[in-house]
C-alpha cells in the first residue's frame, strides 16, 4: 500500500514538471493564425535597441526565420507552435525553452555581443527535427 501511494505521489510530480506552468497565458492551437499577435509574425522595434519578435513555431521551421539585430539589442520572443511540442535554444545564451502547443512563451534575452547565434528545436518533433534551425546574426 506504501508502495502504490509513493508510485503516485512520483508519478505527479512527474506529470507537473512536464505539464506548462499553470500561469501561462493560452491561445487556441487551430487558430493561431486567426489571433492576435501571431497572425502577423514578425520583427517590431519597440525602443531604443529593444525589439519584439512575435514568431510561430511548426515541423519544421520557425517564423520568422533568421534575424538580425545590432549588438546590445534586447529581444522579447512571443511564442506558440502550430502543430507540435517544439523546443527553442539559442546557442550561447541562457534561452533554452519549450514551446508548447495552445500556450504562448514569452523570453527575453539580450545579445551583447556580435555573431551567429545558432537557434535550435531541441525537442523532438518528428522526422525532420534534425534541420528545424535558424540563425540570429548580432553585428
Ligand atoms: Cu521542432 Cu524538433
Amino acid at each position: 500500500m506504501i508502495l502504490g501511494f509513493m508510485f503516485i505521489i512520483g508519478y505527479q510530480a512527474f506529470a507537473d514538471e512536464l505539464g506548462p506552468p499553470s500561469n501561462q497565458e493560452t491561445i487556441d492551437p487551430q487558430k493561431v493564425e486567426q489571433q492576435e499577435p501571431f497572425n502577423n509574425p514578425g520583427v517590431k522595434k519597440i525602443g531604443e535597441k529593444e525589439y519584439e519578435v512575435v514568431m510561430t513555431l511548426e515541423i519544421f521551421s520557425f517564423d520568422p526565420m533568421e534575424l538580425e539585430f545590432p549588438a546590445g539589442s534586447t529581444v522579447h520572443f512571443v511564442m506558440t507552435s502550430k502543430d507540435v511540442v517544439h523546443g527553442m535554444e539559442i546557442a550561447n545564451t541562457n534561452v533554452n525553452t519549450m514551446v508548447v502547443p495552445g500556450y504562448i512563451q514569452r523570453i527575453t534575452q539580450t545579445f551583447d555581443k556580435p555573431g551567429n547565434y545558432l537557434v535550435l528545436c531541441n525537442e523532438y518533433c518528428g522526422a525532420g527535427h534534425q534541420v528545424m534551425s535558424t540563425t540570429i546574426q548580432i553585428s
